[in-house]
């Protein structure tokens, strides 16, 4: 019984450990992992090492392309960046920035995003898939 009790009590100082941060700068918009998005990007399984040369790469991407609007821990003109695969697939996030307006106009996240950011569009920023997925590869690092 004495054991059980620790093993429990282990079990929940475990689970509070690892439960998501609460942060109230993110976006409060709906959270579905399993949503893919719409776009070329239909399969993406991140190695379980970030690659730090892609990472880098991305970063210098992010710096000059999106910036102008997102910051990596609050809001902008649109949402911060941390934590952004607790709320999205990597497909998802690949998606919204390989097609942003066909995302924002039929994806129901992105359109509750849209509302929830006054209406404010993500413009495309015409990346390559290679740029689009050394951001998606930074952005793990925040
Ligand atoms: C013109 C401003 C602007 C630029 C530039 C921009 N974005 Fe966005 N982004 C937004 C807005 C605003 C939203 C929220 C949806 C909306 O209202 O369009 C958004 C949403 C997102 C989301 C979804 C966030 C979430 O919480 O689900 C991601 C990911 C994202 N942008 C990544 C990028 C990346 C990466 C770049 C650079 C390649 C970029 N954005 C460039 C304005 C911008």
């Amino acid at each position: 019984m004495r054991y059980l009790l620790g093993l429990l009590m282990v079990l929940l100082l475990w689970n509070c450990n690892n439960a998501p941060k609460n942060n109230p700068k993110t976006t409060t918009a709906s959270i579905d992992l399993t949503n893919k998005g719409i776009g070329p990007v239909t399969h993406l399984e991140f190695d379980s090492i970030v690659d730090i040369n892609m990472a880098e790469r991305g970063d210098k991407i992010f710096g000059a392309k999106c910036t102008s609007c997102h910051m990596e821990e609050s809001k902008l003109i649109g949402p911060a960046m941390k934590g952004i695969y607790e709320r999205r697939s990597p497909e998802w996030v690949m998606n919204i920035m390989l097609n942003p307006i066909e995302m924002l106009k039929k994806d129901p996240d992105a359109t509750a995003l849209l509302k929830e950011y006054n209406n404010v569009l993500m413009l495309n920023q015409n990346l390559t898939m290679e740029e689009a997925r050394a951001i998606a590869e930074y952005l793990r690092t925040l």
